[in-house]
């Protein structure tokens, strides 16, 4: 660690993989701190990883920052495309108001089942709704059903869909509303737009920069490869 260069100037460069394992150092540190181990997110993950689950949620200085956004933005009613295995869902509906709902949906029947439990155990089951169900599917029924918006939404199931999602985000909001996504840089793969999915994902980045009814950034994140967390506002 110590002869290790973080420091980048003119005369210091950093050999790519010292500067990795320092900012996988660096995630550690910050969720040593404000993320300390917690028996129901730790059962979720192991009991997803026991029914065969991919262990794609979420890291948990992310599911913290997930959690402090919807306490900060106030939100009461919260929608999230893609449950998995419920671990950024417990974090959502802890961070909800008594009264507050999270209505969550999954492709995925065996998902959900192992979610639901994961949520019962956390406590939270009170707050969450898991909707099993095509997304595109499931958020057509929501707008049909012309309900109150949401407070804000939470984006994290096949990257494909983020342009639609993010379209159905917007009709399901209000102005004010917070719109979140997951995996907005993907490793390097959307910034060289190798595939289908990082294709999709910068157009959907791309539509948060450039449409007027949003204010957005992307804030970097230090998972098993570098990603985003992309965090929007509805203006109007
Ligand atoms: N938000 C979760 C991780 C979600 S992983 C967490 O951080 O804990 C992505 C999930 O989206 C998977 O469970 C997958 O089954 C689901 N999914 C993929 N395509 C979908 C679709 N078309 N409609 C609904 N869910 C979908
Ligand atoms: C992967 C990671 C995710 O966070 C996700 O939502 C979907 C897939 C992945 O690493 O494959
Ligand atoms: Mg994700």
């Amino acid at each position: 660690m110590s002869d290790m260069r973080i420091w980048i100037s003119e005369k210091e460069a950093i050999v790519g993989d010292d500067l990795w394992t320092v900012m996988r150092e660096v995630d550690g540190y910050i969720a040593d701190l404000f993320a300390p181990r917690d028996e129901a997110l730790v059962a979720a993950v192991e009991e997803s990883r026991r029914a065969g689950l991919p262990q794609i949620q979420i890291s948990p200085v992310q599911g913290k920052l997930l959690q402090l956004l919807t306490e900060i933005s106030g939100a009461r009613k919260v929608l999230e495309i893609g449950t998995l295995g419920g671990y950024s869902a417990i974090h959502l509906a802890r961070a909800l108001p008594e009264g507050g709902k999270l209505v969550s949906l999954e492709l995925k029947d065996r998902h959900a089942e192992v979610a639901r439990r994961n949520i019962e155990r956390a406590g939270v089951s009170g707050k969450i709704e898991v909707r099993v169900g095509e997304a595109r599917r499931l958020l057509q029924e929501i707008a049909e059903a012309g309900e109150e918006p949401f407070d804000l939404v939470f984006i994290d199931a096949d990257k494909e869909g983020y342009p639609e999602y993010l379209e159905f985000a917007l009709r399901l909001t209000r102005p004010g509303s917070v719109i979140i996504a997951d995996n907005a840089i993907r490793g390097e793969t959307v910034l060289r737009g190798e595939d289908e999915a990082s294709r999709s994902i910068r157009e959907f980045n791309r539509r948060l920069a450039e449409d007027e009814r949003l204010s957005a950034v992307i804030v970097p994140v230090i998972r098993e490869r570098v990603d985003g967390l992309a965090v929007a506002r509805v203006v109007t």
